[in-house]
């Protein structure tokens, strides 16, 4: 790690004010060197309070976003990578794991200039007003599942914003994430397969969220933003905290809360399976995230996948 980095973690691991002579003891480099790295995280936007005899404190940076910055929040020793742009984090994580990267890790991005939706739409991920960030997850946790990661993460999100923020989330099945009648998260989950082994060597959980973003393309009917004040380094890392939890956590509790802040129960929808489109009423969420709804003619079924839309009356 570079000092300017060293300087930053110190920076925000520490409350009140440290010296140039601790960091610089901490750190083993000159005073010197503080400096120069505590000017360089000044040029980059970090506001740091400099008092004579005092030292240094970083002020509120919520806006600011660092690899560091997420991983002071992380529950659990996962390696992060921050990128001021990229294509696509999910794309991002592909290319390290074709590279044969290990582990879990984490990919964060301020801006992605070919975001990825699902079923081949884009995703838009301007600069400054959103996060969006990708964690793979290895199959030996109980997220191996593709489907129940998709579930989870949206589950995921709700509980960090309702744990950072007074606002009250609710999931439209199958994971996108809504507040105040606005998709204000989208989630693409991939699964990378090993078809000679028949297994899932990986899963890729790609979280988009808008959080002051106002500027939508015109194409974009629903979408909305979170508008509150909220660290995005914190979002970040207590929804990967709450993803982890419900990994090593019971499944019943998870889905209690996702039925809970459903969206769509009760609620006259329409699905699309193989390019039909059929009218139906949204009646449960049953154990593993499926959607059961009650069609025109009164029979049940289960969708395990696919877009739905809500009805307007
Ligand atoms: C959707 O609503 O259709 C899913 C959107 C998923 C967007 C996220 S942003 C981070 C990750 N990288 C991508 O390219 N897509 C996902």
């Amino acid at each position: 790690m570079s000092t300017k980095n060293d300087v930053l973690t110190q920076l925000l691991n520490s409350a009140d004010y440290i010296s140039g002579q601790q960091l610089a003891d901490k750190l083993c480099v000159s005073r010197a060197a503080v400096w120069k790295a505590v000017k360089a995280l000044v040029r980059e936007g970090y506001e740091i309070d400099a008092v004579t005899n005092k030292g240094y404190r970083l002020l509120n940076n919520d806006d600011l976003v660092s690899a560091q910055s997420i991983k002071l929040n992380l529950k659990k020793d996962i390696d992060v990578l921050y990128l001021s742009t990229v294509d696509s984090t999910n794309n991002y994580c592909k290319r390290l794991l074709a590279e044969g990267r290990q582990g879990a890790f984490l990919v964060a991005a301020d801006r992605q200039t070919a975001g990825r939706g699902r079923q081949g739409k884009s995703f838009y991920s301007p600069a400054g007003t959103g996060i969006y960030f990708s964690l793979v997850i290895r199959p030996d946790t109980s997220l191996q599942n593709a489907v129940t990661a998709t579930t989870a993460a949206a589950v995921a999100v709700c509980k960090a914003i309702e744990g950072l923020t007074d606002k009250k989330p609710k999931i439209k099945w199958v994971n996108d994430v809504y507040l105040d009648g606005k998709k204000i998260c989208g989630i693409l989950t991939e699964a990378i397969t090993n078809f000679e082994e028949g297994t899932v060597d990986s899963v890729i959980v790609g979280i988009g969220i808008n959080i002051s973003t106002d500027d939508f393309p015109k194409d974009i009917e629903d979408a909305g933003s979170l508008n509150t004040n909220v660290s995005k380094s914190k979002l970040v890392a207590e929804t990967v905290n709450e993803l982890m939890n419900i990994a090593a956590g019971d499944y019943k509790s998870f889905i209690d809360y996702y039925r809970s802040h459903s969206l769509v129960i009760g609620e006259k929808i329409r699905f699309i399976q193989n390019g039909v489109v059929t009218p139906a009423k949204a009646v449960a969420i049953d154990e593993t995230g499926g959607l059961e709804v009650e069609l025109e003619n009164g029979e049940h079924t289960v969708l395990r996948s696919g877009e739905i839309s809500i009805r307007k009356m």
